[in-house]
């Protein structure tokens, strides 16, 4: 397993002070996040929301945890209900709570307690612009974000949106984490490549866990 080729410490790329790619980080998981996938999007179906300019996202989101990131006309917000089926988002499942957690110990953020995940589906093709996660109500705690399925190049800029950007592969199993003085980071994902993985088919997900409340 890739996990395994440094004597059972995943690999660790530094991007930044504060930002670390965990290669592979997520692979002895897959099994039980796939099970955790199936649960929430049963409950929270996928759905692509629109921009506060109009404009419907390429990527289709959901949501699981206490809060859910949502879009519409009006802005971006966290909300306790799914804005769909006016039910609670389905609960963070143990296995996100535990991945979260090693990846942002590994990454230096002791104690790190996500209260919400978003679960993005990029289908070939799909995009996500230049961007901050600032929505959240404190930036201490740092963003963790978890990749499964066909392969994508994540962006990662600076605090503006201005400047050099750091073009970071991502394979099945990695997760990223940004954190402290690069919370505010700009990122996003460059159109995904028409591929089929074996166990997702021609999708990518991602799961981003934060602490929004
Ligand atoms: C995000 O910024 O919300 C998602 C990043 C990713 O899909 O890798
Ligand atoms: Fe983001």
């Amino acid at each position: 397993m890739q996990a395994d080729l440094f004597g059972g410490t995943p690999a660790e790329l530094v991007l930044a002070p504060q930002a670390k790619l965990l290669k592979g980080l997520a692979l002895p998981y897959v099994p039980r996040l796939l099970a955790a996938l199936e649960q929430i999007q049963h409950t929270a179906p996928f759905r692509h929301m629109v921009t506060p300019g109009g404009q419907a996202m390429s990527v289709a989101l959901t949501n699981c945890g206490a809060l859910g990131w949502t879009s519409d006309r009006h802005g971006y917000r966290y909300s306790a209900l799914d804005p769909d089926t006016r039910q609670p988002w389905p609960p963070l499942p143990e296995v996100l709570l535990q991945l979260a957690q090693e990846a942002a110990t590994r990454a230096g953020f002791a104690n790190f307690v996500p209260d919400a995940c978003l679960v993005n589906r990029y289908r070939p093709g799909a995009r996500l612009s230049l961007h901050q996660d600032k929505d959240e109500r404190d930036y201490s705690a740092p963003i963790v974000s978890v990749s499964l399925g066909i392969p994508a190049t994540f962006v990662l800029g600076g605090l503006d949106r201005v400047g050099k950007t750091l073009r970071v592969p991502l394979a099945h199993g990695d997760v990223v984490v940004w954190g402290g003085a690069d919370r505010l980071r700009y990122h996003g994902v460059l159109p995904v490549a028409q591929a089929e993985h074996p166990l997702l088919g021609a999708q990518r997900i991602n799961l981003t866990l934060r602490k929004a409340g």
